[in-house]
């Protein structure tokens, strides 16, 4: 994605900081004046994002000629690059076939043929346990589809004093006002306090950088956030929880931050012990992107989760899909109640969104791009940490397979944050711009208001060349972020964006 102003239209610019004589966000979008507004709503009402004209691989071209070379997949999402002529053939041929029909009465072998592709996954030896898939065209959805199925699994059993939901700080799980409810980004919640759902309790992050505490190994920090869960599934009651939901591999909030060890095996038996379905987001680190087809497969034989939402690498891009996934005890559940899901979309398993997503699983499982992201994942982690490893201003790096964050801290000792006027994340992507790479920013890292990070998500197919040139890109752009810093001699800290996040 070429990067694009995101912030709040409220908010100050999330630039504020002067960069080389000029705020670093004219680096890649143009002021907008009030003659000359276009009729799209952008993100921004002051300024209008670059426009991209053509995209191939892992490139993107500009209006203005400009390459990007694009080493985030916009949100994590282009998982085969841009341009795949195979996808682009499998839609045309679906919308000439069946352009759309109403699931209601009709049904589509592309999205029967792309449920099966996600879900019998003969070339591994897992059993995932998940039966159902449920599509639909956003992360988002998809989340508010699995709280709502979560939900009905306790009204046919006639549980229907569970009106709670348990999800996690510094998490983010979409924008609908379900989805949001249950994310944690401060900054993108504060306009709607009030507005959103009540029914929801949170309980610490599986984020060891900043919460495992000096006097604590990793399994004593995993006792201690077992135990907060289980003291609050206790305050709340068990028997009114619904389900508990977290990202397996934190995305935009964390930056791609693995749980400790153990975490979600002990998470899994928590939830079992309360009978608390669980509920892994896999919105982001999915379909491949850790390197393996669940991110939970790397977790340990016993957690399987009993919903998983899937989104960005679902479609690669190509169209707008993101799925639900169920296991036999949901499935059961309905079968024996009211026999279906109450919930429903004019779009889910849209026929040609649903050509797209199978389009991509199938190439993704023919040139075997999940093994590759398994094995150059390391590469890329290694080639990250090496190349930052001297920065003073680098206080984590970390990720799994082609997702990686650099985590940006003022004091390294202290993990001390910048000030939210520096938007030093923010300036790094966009002097990263500036050089020709795309890389993703994430802001709130620490609190949902203060705190860094950037996230580099190749596409699974990148070049090593394209991987190294993103890396070294962006060690240029820190340093030059930090050079100017200095010069300017003082860290600015003149404005406060708190409300101003991206919005993946
Ligand atoms: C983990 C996770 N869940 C849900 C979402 C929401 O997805 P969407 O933006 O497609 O609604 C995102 C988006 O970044 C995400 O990272």
């Amino acid at each position: 994605m070429a990067p694009s102003a995101t912030h709040d239209a409220q908010s100050p610019p999330l630039n504020a900081v002067t960069v080389k004589g000029k705020k670093a966000n004219e680096i890649h979008s143009l002021a907008l004046t009030d003659t000359d507004q276009p009729y799209l709503l952008y993100r921004s009402l002051h300024e209008r994002p670059n426009i991209v004209t053509s995209a191939s691989g892992s490139c993107l071209t500009l209006e203005d000629g400009r390459q990007v070379l694009d080493a985030c997949g916009g949100a994590a999402v282009a998982i085969l690059g841009h341009g795949n002529i195979e996808v682009a053939a499998a839609v045309a041929e679906q919308m000439s076939k069946v352009s759309y029909v109403h699931t209601l009465s009709y049904g589509t072998s592309s999205s029967e043929d792309l449920a099966r592709c996600i879900l019998e996954r003969n070339e591994v030896d897992f059993d995932h346990g998940l039966l159902k898939a449920f599509f639909v065209c956003s992360g988002s959805e998809a989340n508010d589809a699995a709280m709502k199925c979560a939900r009905q699994y306790w009204f046919e059993k006639g549980e229907t004093q569970r009106t709670i939901y348990v999800a996690r700080r510094q998490s983010y799980h979409g924008n609908t006002i379900g989805a949001m409810s249950v994310s944690d980004m401060a900054g993108r919640k504060v306009p709607y306090d009030g507005t959103l759902l009540p029914s929801v309790a949170f309980v610490g992050a599986a984020d060891a950088y900043h919460h495992q505490r000096a006097d604590e190994d990793e399994p004593q920090f995993v006792q201690r956030l077992v135990v907060e869960t289980e003291e609050e599934f206790l305050r709340i009651g068990p028997e009114k929880i619904i389900s508990f939901i977290g990202e397996t591999l934190s995305g935009a909030a964390l930056g791609s931050m693995p749980a400790p060890k153990g975490y979600w095996a002990a998470i899994r038996a928590l939830c079992d012990k309360y009978g608390i379905l669980l509920h892994l987001d896999e919105v982001m680190c999915g379909t491949g992107r850790v390197g393996t087809y669940f991110a939970f497969e790397q977790e340990g034989a016993t957690v399987k989760p009993d919903i998983v939402t899937l989104g960005k690498g679902l479609g690669g891009g190509y169209a707008p899909i993101a799925g639900m996934l169920i296991n036999g005890k949901i499935v059961e559940s309905l079968r024996q109640g009211t026999s279906a899901f109450n919930h429903g979309h004019t779009y889910q398993a849209h026929p040609v969104t649903c050509a797209a997503g199978l389009a991509v699983q199938k190439i993704v499982k023919r040139d075997g791009l999940i093994q590759r992201v398994a094995s150059l994942g390391e590469t890329l982690g290694d080639l990250v940490k090496t190349a930052f490893a001297d920065c003073e201003h680098v206080g984590n790096i970390r990720g799994r397979g082609f997702f990686w964050s650099i985590e940006f801290v003022e004091d390294k000792g202290t993990k001390k944050p910048f000030g939210n006027g520096v938007h030093f994340g923010g300036n790094v992507q966009r002097l990263a711009f500036e050089r020709g790479v795309a890389v993703y920013p994430g802001a709130g890292t620490v609190d949902g208001v203060l705190g860094d990070h950037i996230t580099l998500a190749p596409a699974y197919n990148a070049s090593m060349e394209e991987i190294q040139t993103a890396v070294s890109t962006l060690r240029s752009a820190y340093d030059e972020l930090v050079l100017l810093l200095k010069i300017s001699s003082q860290v600015p800290t003149t404005e406060t964006d708190s409300k101003s996040q991206r919005t993946p």
